[in-house]
């Protein structure tokens, strides 16, 4: 399995808050059969820190768990809030893709997308991102309005849906928006976006998604989706 939304750096962002939590993140993930784990902090956070502390820290880890011996690996990464700075950051190079590849997590504004969503939306597409649209069934505005996830997926984004969502973690309106969004035959990956140590249910999720829609279906979802987002032959 490849989780490709995780705040596991250590007091980076919201997040993990030292390493003994980023540990016992790591520890769960692998418990779960996670075998890559994309970290994805906030890009506000990024940028107040600067990336390079990012890619720092995500060395640092990958070090850690070799020493430990534990089978997992991580990869660099971000969280951007779609905002009309973000294309000229991709154009420099300044906004980390997952894996630093071309895929960007992108968040939509929560409550309100603003009168140019769609318009920030192809400026950031013809400066050459491909967008993976974090959590759509946890984001208002979104979620109470379905043709607005449907215009999203006519101009070819992937949506990354969060395993919580599937058991019902953030309600029944979440819930259902998650399983409507995973039925399509869109990309859809499911993520854990885990900020701490007290929930991670990627192994729960995914043998429902297998329960409920199958095998080849959860396979798609866990593993051959986000590892086709991830590019590069090492995403394995
Ligand atoms: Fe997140």
């Amino acid at each position: 399995m490849i989780d490709l939304h995780c705040h596991l750096l250590p007091a980076f962002d919201d997040g993990a808050r030292d390493w003994t939590e980023t540990l016992e993140m790591c520890q769960l993930a692998i418990g779960a059969g996670v075998k890559i784990i994309v970290a994805t902090p906030h890009w506000r956070e990024v940028k107040r820190h600067g990336s390079q502390r990012m890619y720092q820290l995500v060395a640092e880890l990958n070090q850690r768990l070799q020493q430990l011996d534990w089978p997992l690996e991580i990869k660099p990464g971000c969280e951007a809030m779609l905002s009309p700075e973000l294309p000229a950051a991709w154009r420099q190079g300044k906004l980390p893709g997952l894996n630093g590849g071309e895929r960007l997590l992108l968040e939509l504004p929560w409550d309100y997308l603003g009168h140019n969503w769609l318009e920030q939306i192809y400026q950031l597409q013809l400066a050459g991102a491909s967008l993976a649209i974090a959590h759509p069934e946890r984001t208002p505005a979104l979620a109470c309005d379905w043709s607005k996830i449907q215009r999203l997926a006519e101009l070819e984004a992937g949506f990354q849906i969060t395993a919580g969502s599937l058991l019902g973690a953030f309600g029944t309106e979440a819930e259902k928006i998650a399983w409507r969004v995973l039925k399509q035959d869109w990309p859809v990956a499911v993520a854990g976006d885990a900020h701490d140590a007290s929930y991670y249910v990627m192994a729960r999720a995914y043998e429902m998604v297998k329960g409920k829609l199958g095998q080849a279906k959860a396979e798609a979802a866990f593993i051959f989706v986000p590892r086709s987002w991830l590019g590069g032959a090492d995403a394995s």
